[in-house]
């Protein structure tokens, strides 16, 4: 198929079709499709969300694939079985991104399991199962506070509560669907049927510093850190800056303050991970005292009775600061997304994958970044490949990887689906 020239980069090394260099130029178009000049920014059901749909689209259909676009908004794209029935093998991750992202979190992976399709097919390999890959549209839940929706689309655990959700600028999920084309009553079409599904392979940046510490380009993922998100707010009094006397005051954010340090020290001191990534105080002016402070709070740890135990604790310690300074504190819960560990089987192939590569004992990694896996888990089993990233750095725009990490880990990655059509 000939495309558009912009559409294939502009192609100045020659790159092989389906390679990790032609793939890293991919990334790089991608990052063209933001809702910010400068920066990257794509969250779902947005223009950018469509045009990269269509893009990616577009290379998958190059690579072999039927591409087609769910009713979740889902891009996805089909390589039939050898029968109508066939299982069928899922390889996907993300294409949106958080704000201010760089241009490898989710985006990597969706374009090797599209690069590795279009490899099999160049040397004619007949997989014993289907493909389906899927470029998931909304794992950051950057814009409606609850994550996870496209693959909770795919995983048939679609909440009817959710099409209330709002986004800041007051727009429903279900009135963004509807401009975005997408019927809200056909949501149930983007699930899979449980029978059919052979397992989910993903492959990510690490999105942390230990491969790179280690001295590996790639390694395999044990299981993901479950995740609960919600919104907090400690309401007082706004007033004079300078007429109110300490001892009246209902300082908001000094509250908030206070209980962004509490979280610090008791997710440390529990081994959890706990991140306040937003914060604003009302009114909002120098000289008035902050009558209301709203932030977040991102809470992980390995197992969820763990993350269960130190929001217990926060709540408690919140309570009490709030009590000493005569606030009120009041917490809403945006999402929870179970821990989860990987399929032994579906692992197994990872490490078969990164073997045939050279490293015959790769590094075993827990994620503490949370992935479109977590969700596809209550549907099929799934197995994770992480790929160095530089610095560790991710959620930024600085994110990178080497090109050589890249092409051995999209040959771990094809080996791996090979080595599952063995045992088939
Ligand atoms: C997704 O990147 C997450 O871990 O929040
Ligand atoms: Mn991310
Ligand atoms: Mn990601």
């Amino acid at each position: 198929m000939s495309l558009p020239e912009w559409l294939n980069g502009d192609d100045k090394d020659g790159d092989v079709p389906f390679s990790a260099a032609e793939i890293l130029e991919r990334c790089d178009i991608l990052a063209t499709h933001s809702s910010r000049v400068g920066a990257i920014e794509r969250s779902y059901l947005t223009a950018e969300h469509a045009r990269t749909n269509w893009t990616v689209g577009e290379w998958m259909a190059q690579a072999g694939l039927e591409p087609w676009q769910d009713a979740a908004g889902n891009q996805r794209g089909t390589l039939a079985g050898p029968r109508d029935d066939s299982p069928v093998l899922l390889l996907g991750s993300h294409l949106d991104t958080v704000p201010g992202a760089g241009r490898y979190d989710g985006i990597l992976g969706t374009l090797m399991a599209i690069a590795v399709v279009g490899r099999l097919e160049a040397k004619g390999v007949r997989l014993p199962f289907g493909i389906e890959v899927l470029g998931f549209a909304d794992e950051e839940g950057t814009r409606f506070g609850r994550t996870l929706l496209g693959s909770c689309a795919v995983a048939g655990a679609w909440q009817d509560s959710w099409w209330e959700l709002r986004d800041a600028q007051g727009i429903s999920l279900r009135t963004a669907f509807e401009a975005f084309g997408l019927d809200p009553a056909r949501i149930e079409e983007a699930a899979l049927p449980r029978e059919r599904v052979l397992g989910y392979l993903e492959a990510h940046i690490e999105q942390g510093p230990l491969l790179e510490d280690a001295d590996r380009a790639l390694g395999v993922v044990t299981g993901i850190m479950g995740a609960r998100r919600f919104d907090l707010t400690m309401v007082g009094e706004a007033g004079h800056a300078g007429g109110m006397p300490y001892g009246r005051r209902r300082d908001a954010l000094l509250g908030a303050s206070e209980v962004v340090t509490v979280i610090e020290t008791l997710a440390r001191d529990h081994g959890a991970i706990g991140t306040v990534g937003r914060m604003q105080a009302y009114p909002g002016a120098a000289n008035v005292i902050p009558g209301r402070a709203e932030f977040s709070l991102d809470l992980r740890a390995e197992t969820d009775e763990l993350r269960d135990r130190v929001w217990d604790l926060i709540q408690e310690q919140a309570a009490k600061v709030a009590a000493a300074r005569n606030l009120d504190f009041q917490a809403v819960e945006r999402h929870d997304a179970e821990a989860t560990v990987v399929g032994e089987r579906l692992a197994e192939a990872i490490r078969a994958g990164i073997a045939a590569t050279g490293d015959t004992a790769p590094l075993e990694l827990l994620s503490k970044a949370g992935h479109d896996a977590m969700a596809i888990a209550s549907l099929t089993d799934y197995a994770m490949l992480f790929i160095r990233c530089g610095g560790g750095i991710s959620h930024h725009k600085d994110e990178s990887v080497i090109e050589a990490d890249v092409a051995l880990a999209l040959d771990a990655f094809e080996a791996a689906v090979l080595d599952l059509a063995r045992t088939f």
